[in-house]
């Protein structure tokens, strides 16, 4: 499907509210606010910041122009006043997994004030009424496809970005696996290592989010990211990393009984992890549809001129984490030994 960019703007120098901006995706999209000069204002909760350095994140939102309020989103009366006063026109939520239903609260709060333009809720990974993981992903998608009903009730415009993987190793249980390097010692491979999936960065995932925001062919619409430069399945990706380190790792299989037996074992957020990978990389929920719907729209429809970086780009940046140099594109054994890369926190959901 072809859109004409004539009909492409609208709402040009709307005031953006941020929630979850010192989140893991809501920062890459306050940032892309930031950036392409919009007015950006960023809800943050009181109290001692989760993790510390969300201080450090805040402040350099306050130093590139951002305006902070305090508050929490489920405070509807506060919420009510914050969009009267600052008359916010766009609000983007990020929120994690655990308080996604609190978003019904600020959809109460938006159509109480009656001038929001568009709201965007926290989805930021698959079509939610499309994709069915097994559980405990399941209900985390059940909890989404609530705040889509409850935001389509109110008549207020909305856009669901549904920008699939980030750029990363996707690891089965870690919720936000850009943050770790690819693997040094072993691949896990899922199933027969063949299902594809897209890949995209995480500034890539802020910058298009922002571009859709003001922009009439994004109302009421699945924006899908497929950039065909970064679909990849998983024996892909591991031989682009055999590349870049300059040495092949052995690759376990990791079958979809292991990955349905980590589901069921109901740990969160390790199993609505597992479930979100069989249901990607066993059943192919980002590839098995096509774009065609009367609601769905390709990101790269709508921006021909605009490139995703590309994986191997990113592959680019572990590289260098792990002590690797971009001259030779490739790493000695004995230096990633050397690389201490430390375990990251996990405590919630994704995707
Ligand atoms: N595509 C992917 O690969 C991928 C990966 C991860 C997540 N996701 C999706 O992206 C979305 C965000 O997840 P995330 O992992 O980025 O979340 P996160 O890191 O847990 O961050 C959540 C953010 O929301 C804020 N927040 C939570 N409840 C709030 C409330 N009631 N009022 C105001 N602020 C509140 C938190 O503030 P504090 O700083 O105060 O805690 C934090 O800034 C989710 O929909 C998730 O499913 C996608």
């Amino acid at each position: 499907m072809t859109v004409s960019p004539s009909i492409a703007s609208a709402a040009k120098s709307g005031r953006v509210l941020i929630i979850g901006a010192t989140g893991f995706i809501g920062k890459f999209v306050a940032e892309a606010s930031l950036d392409s000069g919009l007015p950006t204002y960023v809800l943050v909760r009181p109290g001692p910041s989760r993790p510390p350095k969300s201080d450090i994140i805040i402040k350099s939102f306050k130093d590139r122009g951002g305006i902070i309020l305090h508050g929490v989103m489920s405070d509807r009366p506060l919420m009510e006043k914050l969009l009267r006063e600052h008359e916010i026109d766009i609000i983007i939520s990020a929120v994690g997994g655990a308080t996604i239903l609190d978003q019904i609260t600020l959809i109460e709060a938006i159509a109480a004030v009656g001038t929001v333009k568009r709201f965007l809720p926290s989805e930021f990974g698959h079509d939610v009424d499309r994709a069915d993981p097994v559980e405990p992903g399941l209900t985390m998608y059940l909890e989404k496809r609530k705040v889509r009903r409850a935001i389509e009730k109110t008549g207020v415009p909305y856009t669901y970005i549904c920008c699939n993987s980030i750029a990363s190793w996707p690891y089965y249980d870690n919720k936000h696996p850009s943050e770790v390097v690819p693997p040094l010692d072993q691949f896990q491979i899922y199933g027969d290592g063949t299902v594809k999936a897209y890949f995209v960065d995480g500034p890539d995932i802020g910058k298009f989010t922002m571009k859709t925001v003001d922009d009439i062919r994004a109302i009421n619409k699945n924006v899908h990211f497929r950039p065909s430069s970064n679909l990849y399945d998983i024996n892909g990706l591991a031989s682009l990393w055999e590349k870049k380190i300059g040495r092949t790792l052995p690759r376990v299989t990791v079958t979809e009984h292991d990955l349905l037996s980590m589901a069921a074992e109901n740990r969160i957020p390790e199993s609505i992890v597992a479930s979100f990978t069989h249901d990607i990389f066993i059943k192919g929920c980002q590839t098995n549809f096509p774009i065609e719907g009367p609601n769905d729209i390709d990101v790269g429809t709508l921006y021909p001129e605009e490139s995703f970086r590309t994986l191997d780009e990113c592959f680019n940046d572990f590289l260098v984490k792990v002590g690797g140099t971009l001259e030779t594109d490739k790493i000695a054994t004995k230096n990633t030994a050397a690389v201490g890369v430390e375990p990251m926190a996990i405590t919630a959901t994704c995707a």
